[in-house]
């Protein structure tokens, strides 16, 4: 049977998350006419062209498809010992600096084939996915060899194509020094620049370079050393930066026109005022912040003030952040960060697109965007953030085509 080519959505309130207008962008009583998998019509239902197929909403809401624009999905093992420290007294920096943290998932994503990465990031990807995610980011950072590295995001493109989800695959390899490189960090910074980066590119693995600039991690010459081969080979960049101290690693980013900085708890006004210069999007991660039990909250009123876009995300990872809900986060940027329903809602739309080089295709309800879109049971956009553990999705469409599960 050939495939339908267009699909009217009617009855339909929709978040369409563009901005300027109504809060939300919201339109009521409103139609989406799909073709060819991509918005072709967006107006009053009474108003809609005549489709192939129509699906009455009745009345439910209509938001761009979630996007999770920060995600370590993608690794061996799990960390639940280094909870279990963490809560007899251990720290996060004393446990990475003891050799576990982010080292012991190296251990055990090293061990693992790509077979069993894909495995075992599925069930978590999928909890994602049943909450309206249509594109989710995965970096790579456990392997910390050349070998590792590849295979994980060899891993993360098999989840694109197991799933029907869009992937945007980071190489994270500046994630930590290796056990191999003990007290020669710029030996192994080497191997990223000479032999990783290059390598990478030329499979066509990665669509962007990503860095931790940390006390426990890569200092911002090392990383402007990542950046510029980086830069060189035409892959853009993004930075783990500012999350445990103020390092300078956001105005490091900005030099490099990075596409986002992360987490950016203890960044200062003056990394604020290069990522504005820059067009750099704050990537904010609520999850980390919670299980970290960090204090210092990350400078939302200087992003405000400054026009800078705001995304919001998992950060899933074994250690800092094993989160699998990207609404949870959504109400702890609200309830931790003091984030609007609305500011929440962009973070995870409108800005994660942006924030992934995508706000031409996705982000947003408007006409010529890829029809990526999420349909929720519920009577106003702010309850996403509202609620806690809940998930009200109805339905998703993926291209135009509605999502099987
Ligand atoms: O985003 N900050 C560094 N990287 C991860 C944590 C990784 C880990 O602890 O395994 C993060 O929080
Ligand atoms: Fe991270």
């Amino acid at each position: 049977m050939a495939e339908t080519k267009t699909l009217a959505l009617t009855n339909a309130r929709i978040a369409t998350m563009r901005r300027g207008g109504a809060p939300y962008g919201a339109i009521e009583n409103a139609a989406i006419l799909i073709e060819d998998g991509r918005i072709a019509w967006v107006g009053p239902t009474g108003e809609a062209p005549g489709a192939e197929e129509t699906a009455d909403l009745g009345g439910r809401w209509v938001t761009p498809g979630l996007i999770d624009c920060h995600t370590h999905i993608v690794h061996g093992g799990n960390r639940a010992r280094e909870f279990e420290l963490r809560l007899e007294g251990a720290s996060y920096e004393e446990i990475a600096r003891a050799g576990g943290g982010i080292l012991s998932t190296v251990t055990a994503t090293r061990a693992a084939s790509v077979d069993e990465l894909v495995a075992s990031a599925l069930p978590r990807l999928d909890h994602l996915l049943a909450e309206g995610v249509t594109t989710i980011e995965i970096k790579s950072g456990y392997g910390l060899d050349l070998e590792t590295e590849v295979k994980m995001l060899q891993a993360a493109r098999r989840l694109g194509a197991e799933r029907d989800v869009e992937v945007q695959a980071s190489l994270l390899a500046a994630h930590a020094v290796p056990p191999e490189f003990k007290g020669d960090p710029d030996g192994y910074v080497r191997l990223v620049t000479d032999q990783i980066i290059p390598a990478v590119r030329k499979a066509g693995l990665a669509d962007a370079v990503d860095g931790f600039c940390e006390g426990i991690a890569f200092s911002p010459d090392q990383i402007r050393r990542v950046f510029e081969k980086a830069s060189g080979v035409d892959l853009p960049v993004k930075l783990h930066a500012e999350q445990l101290s103020d390092l300078k690693g956001a105005v490091l980013a900005a030099q490099f026109n990075a596409l986002s900085a992360d987490h950016l708890e203890y960044l200062q006004e003056d990394g604020v005022r290069a990522m504005a210069a820059a067009g750099t999007v704050a990537v904010l991660l609520p999850g980390a912040f919670y299980t970290l039990r960090e204090k210092q909250l990350p400078p939302v009123d200087l992003f405000r003030r400054h026009g800078i876009p705001i995304a919001i995300a998992t950060d899933c990872n074994p250690g800092s952040s094993p989160v699998t809900s990207l609404l949870l986060m959504l109400n702890m940027a609200a309830t931790l960060f003091r984030l609007t329903p609305e500011e929440a809602l962009a973070g995870v739309t409108r800005n994660a697109a942006r924030a992934l080089g995508l706000a031409d295709e996705i982000g947003t309800v408007q006409c010529g965007r890829r029809a990526d879109l999420a349909i929720f049971d519920i009577e106003t956009p702010a309850e996403l953030a509202y609620r806690c553990g809940f998930n009200p999705l109805f339905a998703v469409l993926r291209e135009g085509r509605w999502r099987k599960w």
